[in-house]
């Protein structure tokens, strides 16, 4: 196994949809070179059958990052799986933990909880094709089956299987009557079912996620488990992310990672400008590539987050970001508007 993902005390950027695509990576990168990156899902059929480039390219620079697939064929989850470690994943994940209609109706995401069996047979396929790690990421339940029993079943199957990670959103999904969105919220989260989780099974790496919006609050979570996952407030608030090498990653006791070309990890030294500032040329790259500035721009509006002039720098990038040509001279106004930001 890659040792990447064997060492204690992980940090990741969750799964999103329309939200971790390749832009917003390279900006998170920017803030962290050690934090493991999520791919947005991509369904097993669209990445067999889709424009590959558009779906799985990223950049070298996001390394290490994870590919989130969503289905439930074995067969063609490990071709697609083989597509993955072939394009340079450092890890495939299988999506268990999502509500959402359109993915029930393909019967993938959380609803596979109910099926340990089929995801089971998803992960064996997918491990026997790929040397990388193949993870899991799912719900503590679903609908009345919320016990810890269910849960600890269904990844005892899935570990029996090949299953090597398990990123466990601590709330259970209703796959009724709910939305993806109340999903994240509605229901209590339940960190001490995880915990109990590593707890009886020291074997395996559980990393948590549900809730988190600060370093602090997932180094506490590491004192019980792998690692933690952090959704929404990477969003948010990317610039928590700045801080991540030196409190999360080196207060573990890690030391530079060889395949980091050495670099010293990212100290909490880096200001929010200068964080932009070097996403500049990037950002230019893509602008020249045809990519309007407001899909990029939308993945960094949050960057000034509680500082003076937050308020400005929004309205500019809302005013003009979206303007047919709108080019890196918006992004200078709009920063003109906010100090350093440390
Ligand atoms: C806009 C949005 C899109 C999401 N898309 C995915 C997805 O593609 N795959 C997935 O497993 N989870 C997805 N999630 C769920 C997150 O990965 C995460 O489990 C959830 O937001 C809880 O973590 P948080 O409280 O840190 O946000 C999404 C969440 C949001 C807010």
């Amino acid at each position: 196994m890659n040792e990447r993902f064997e060492k204690p005390g992980r940090l990741s950027v969750a799964p999103m949809m329309k939200r971790t695509d390749r832009h917003f990576r390279v900006f998170i990168r920017g803030l962290t070179r050690k934090t493991l990156l999520y791919t947005e899902m991509r369904s097993i059929n669209a990445v067999l059958h889709g424009d590959r480039e558009k779906l799985l390219g990223f950049s070298p620079v996001e390394h290490p990052i994870a590919l989130q697939l969503g289905g439930d064929d074995p067969e063609t989850a490990a071709e697609a799986a083989k597509i993955a470690a072939d394009w340079g994943y450092d890890e495939v994940n299988l999506n268990v933990g999502c509500p959402s209609e359109r993915v029930q109706k393909g019967n993938f995401g959380a609803r596979l909880m109910l099926d340990p069996e089929r995801v089971a047979r998803c992960v064996a396929a997918m491990a026997s094709a790929v040397s990388i790690p193949v993870t899991v990421k799912h719900r503590i339940g679903v609908d009345g089956h919320d016990d810890y029993d269910f849960m600890s079943s269904f990844v005892d199957r899935v570990a029996d299987a090949g299953g090597q990670r398990f990123i466990v959103h601590a709330r259970k999904a209703w796959l009724d009557g709910l939305s993806p969105k109340e999903n994240r919220t509605v229901p209590p989260l339940r960190y001490d079912a995880v915990y109990r989780l590593k707890a009886e099974r020291p074997e395996l790496c559980i990393d948590i996620n549900g809730g988190i919006t600060t370093l602090a609050q997932a180094l506490d979570h590491l004192e019980q488990v792998d690692g933690a996952m952090i959704g929404r407030a990477a969003y948010d608030d990317p610039y928590l992310f700045a801080h991540a090498d030196s409190l999360v990653f080196t207060a573990l006791g890690e030391s530079v990672s060889p395949e980091l070309g050495g670099e010293p990890p990212r100290g909490p030294g880096i200001t929010r400008k200068e964080a932009l500032r070097a996403f500049l040329p990037y950002l230019e790259e893509w602008l020249a590539k045809g990519v309007p500035l407001h899909r990029l721009s939308s993945h960094f509006v949050h960057l000034f987050k509680g500082q003076p002039g937050t308020t400005l720098w929004k309205r500019v990038l809302a005013d003009k970001a979206a303007r047919v040509g709108a080019g890196l001279e918006v992004i200078e106004e709009a920063m003109a508007q906010v100090g350093e930001g440390t």
